[in-house]
């Protein structure tokens, strides 16, 4: 499969329309999935998972996890917030028990997740938030990884539709 054919990108200009995506996504989502938050500092993983959290039902503050690893938070589903920025070893990820972590019908929302490919579940969706042009433009990129993600494909493109950033000739995704 080409990257293309795995991956849908959006275009935010505002912290506002980051949230409303992903808070968009969030009847895309279900017990047990786990989405990877990658990109640099400041790029916008922690306002990412509050907008999928306020689409999951969580009314508490989502805060950014930095110093604790896990935060949890209760809603439609439970939200398990991870930030692994400041993991070193692949020992200290496999210690978080991640699995057991999804097994609960929770969702796991990983800040720098991609830290720990290594210790991962085969499916996850990977949102790569990267600066745009302007000091409020970011890029989201949406990687399907494994089988229960690849089938989501029309689901995830309605859902991100008012943000979607159309490739060269490319026609709107859905
Ligand atoms: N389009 C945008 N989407 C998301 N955040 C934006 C956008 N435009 C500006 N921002 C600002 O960028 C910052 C994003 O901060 P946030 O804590 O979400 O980043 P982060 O990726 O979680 O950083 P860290 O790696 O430190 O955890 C906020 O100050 C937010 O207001
Ligand atoms: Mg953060």
């Amino acid at each position: 499969m080409t990257e293309r054919a795995t991956v849908l990108v959006a275009h935010t200009s505002s912290v506002a329309q980051t949230q409303a995506l992903a808070e968009a996504l969030a009847p895309v989502v279900g017990p047990g999935d786990l989405l990877l938050l990658a990109g640099d500092l400041g790029a916008g993983k922690t306002a990412f998972a509050q907008g999928l959290g306020a689409g999951l039902g969580v009314t508490e503050p989502i805060t950014s996890p930095t110093f604790t690893l896990v935060q949890e938070y209760e809603g439609r589903l439970r939200v398990h917030h991870l930030d692994v920025y400041r993991i070193d070893h692949l020992d200290e990820a496999l210690e978080l028990g991640l699995a057991e972590l999804l097994d609960d019908g929770g969702v796991a929302l990983i800040e720098w997740g991609d830290a720990i490919l290594p210790v991962l579940p085969a499916d996850y969706l990977e949102v790569r938030l990267t600066f745009g042009d302007g000091d409020d433009d970011r890029i989201i990129a949406l990687r399907r990884v494994g089988a229960s993600w690849g089938a989501r494909r029309d689901a995830l493109a309605r859902a991100i539709a008012p943000w979607y950033l159309a490739g060269p000739g490319e026609p709107a995704p859905c």
